[in-house]
């Protein structure tokens, strides 16, 4: 796992921003994880000023959303298909039909879980999976006791995670408490892993993600049997790490040719 501890959350966009902008400029068929959440929005932003100033394009390019929110209205601003049009997919050039998330509308969701999973195994997987995490060591909305090895499923939310997402709502009761999910084991075959955090909230979360035991309690720790993680923070979702002096050294001095 490479920790990178960022200045400011512009550096942390700025460096995300560099891991998709590699992908999309150097594969063919290059295939995105995206993620909803406040933490991605700057990276969004960025991507977006680098389309329209830089002409980088997703024209060639496909990406799946996480996770959804089940039973919320199609047209509501807060079900996460909604989100990532508006913060990302309407502002870029993406073929129509590109970016694909869980249905949290279907008849029958085990049945549309199975699906996603073949969607995104037929687009070739993901390259780059995008990752906020959540005060209790969530990642999508894999909440703890998850399965490691879990698919994409409906999964009931923690009151935690509802209240920590009350903000988007207008209370906590219109807050859904069933969601769809990619599982913690569909997210771990994306081939590279690129997990953002920022704010003293989320630094208990990151201690266990990167020094932690490995645990269903702590999701997101489940990533360090991955071979391939950037984890960008801010100092303040910093905080916990013991090693942080270490992290700092190792990313300073780290060679030119090694990129992240
Ligand atoms: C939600 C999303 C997660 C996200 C988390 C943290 O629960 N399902 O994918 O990582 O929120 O969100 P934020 O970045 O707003 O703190």
């Amino acid at each position: 796992m490479e920790v990178v501890i960022c200045s400011s959350e512009q550096q942390i966009a700025a460096i995300a921003a560099d891991v998709f902008e590699t992908l999309l400029r150097t594969s063919t068929n290059p295939v995105l994880g995206v993620a909803t959440g406040s933490s991605p929005v700057l990276i969004y932003d960025e991507l977006v000023r680098r389309h329209v100033e830089k002409g980088l394009s997703f024209a060639h390019a496909k990406a799946f959303m996480l996770d959804e929110y089940v039973g919320l209205p199609i047209d509501h601003p807060e079900r996460y298909r909604n989100v990532i049009e508006r913060q990302l997919a309407s502002r870029l050039d993406f073929a129509p039909g590109a970016v694909q998330g869980p249905d949290g509308n279907a008849v029958d969701l085990p049945a549309a879980c199975g699906a996603y999973e073949e969607m995104i195994v037929d687009a070739g997987g993901v390259d780059v999976q995008l990752l906020g995490i959540g005060t209790d060591g969530h990642i999508a909305f894999n909440e703890p006791a998850s399965s490691l090895a879990s698919r994409t499923r409906v999964k009931m939310l923690t009151e935690q995670t509802r209240v920590d997402n009350a903000r988007f709502f207008d209370s906590l009761e219109q807050v859904p408490h069933y969601c769809v999910t990619q599982g913690l084991g569909t997210i771990m075959d994306a081939a590279h892993l690129l997990l953002v955090a920022n704010g003293p909230a989320k630094a208990e979360a990151v201690a266990q993600l990167v020094e932690g035991p490995i645990s269903a309690m702590w999701p997101a720790t489940v990533m360090q049997w991955h071979p391939h993680v950037t984890v960008l923070l801010d100092e303040a979702a910093a905080a916990g790490l013991r090693l942080a002096d270490y992290y700092r050294d190792a990313f300073t001095n780290k060679p030119s040719w090694q990129g992240l």
